[in-house]
């Protein structure tokens, strides 16, 4: 059941945070379905604009309604990732989307607050949600100096104009994370005292966290014993501090990177196990429960796992009193 990104929001804000994930094929949709029934967890789908090209913009939305026929019971928003202007009015206007996501933060401030304020008329008046970015995500290391990592994290006292300007309904904050495989050096992690900040400026408001892959060590190991070539200092995420991130309001939680990691070591340890075989079923099956157990896992991480039930008396509810 497609439902909207705000309603998953008002039922987990503060308690914990839902996963969004990336598709761009059958293997992965089927794997996250699975994944997200067995963990009896909420999440929400993600598509970019390399995925609208790469599978097509129908194929996609085909996909994603064949999954929710062949999985019923799955509780899910579909959020269009990283859009520009054009690609969030297509999503808006297709009546598919739950959600888009209007990357404007490379605009000056007051820029990346009208391009988002034009996207969030178009959108509510559609019933779907924006989520805007603030900030420079990107590896903070450790060479940077303090000022100029402290000029790239977003700024509370701005996160609050942006957000009363725009009328965005979640933002996505810089935090010390950033996208791939390499976000940090040496002892570099989340900046907590950041989100506490932000969270202070903004109490119950919806923070979404980029670059939330964690990079397993053990994945890139693996990944470079079956001839890979990954650089080994690859590092994410603390998988064990999105707890505490989403007590600060950190509701929303990205992750692509560690899926493709997943399909990365499947399909180069069985091509390396089994060099006669050409039959791409048998890795794909392979992956599909790799995938789904890597789901699982995720969710019980982000606090989202078990949450179903609550999550359907909640919609159940709202859908009584509305
Ligand atoms: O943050 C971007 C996501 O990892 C999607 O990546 O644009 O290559 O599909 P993509
Ligand atoms: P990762 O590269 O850490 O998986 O981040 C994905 C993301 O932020 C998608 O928007
Ligand atoms: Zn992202």
């Amino acid at each position: 059941m497609i439902v909207t990104t705000a309603e998953l929001f008002k039922i987990a804000y503060g308690k914990f945070a839902i996963g969004a994930y990336n598709i761009n094929n059958v293997e992965q949709a089927i794997g996250l379905f699975t994944g997200n029934l067995e963990a009896k967890a909420p999440f929400i789908i993600q598509i970019s604009k390399g995925a609208r090209k790469y599978a097509g913009v129908k194929m996609l939305e085909g996909l994603i309604r064949a999954c929710d026929a062949t999985f019923p019971d799955a509780v899910y928003a579909v959020h269009l990732d990283h859009g520009d202007e054009k690609t969030c009015y297509d999503c808006i206007d297709s009546g598919f989307y739950s959600s888009v996501m209007i990357d404007a933060s490379h605009e000056p401030f007051e820029k990346n607050i009208e391009t988002t304020r034009r996207i969030v008329e178009r959108a509510h008046a559609k019933g779907v949600s924006v989520e805007a970015e603030l900030g420079m995500l990107g590896g903070v290391e450790e060479h940077v100096k303090v000022d100029e990592k402290d000029a790239r994290l977003t700024d509370p006292d701005d996160a609050k104009v942006f957000v009363e300007k725009s009328g965005c309904d979640s933002l996505a904050v810089a935090i010390g994370t950033s996208h791939g495989a390499y976000k940090f050096r040496g002892s570099q992690g989340l900046h907590f005292e950041r989100i506490a900040e932000i969270q202070k400026r903004l109490p119950g408001y919806p923070l979404v966290m980029h670059g939330s892959s964690s990079v397993p060590q053990e994945e890139v190991e693996r990944i470079n014993a079956a001839g890979g070539k990954l650089d080994p200092s690859a590092k994410g995420v603390d998988e064990n501090q999105f707890a505490r991130a989403a007590l600060l309001g950190v509701t929303k939680v990205n992750i692509d990177t560690d899926g493709r990691l997943v399909w990365t070591r499947v399909h180069r340890e069985f091509f390396r196990d089994h060099p006669e075989k050409f039959d791409f079923r048998e890795p794909g099956e392979v992956f599909k429960k790799e995938y789904a157990a890597f789901i699982v896992h995720k969710a019980q991480k982000l606090g989202s796992a078990g949450k179903l039930d609550e999550v359907r008396a909640a919609l159940a509810t709202a859908k009584t009193a509305a």
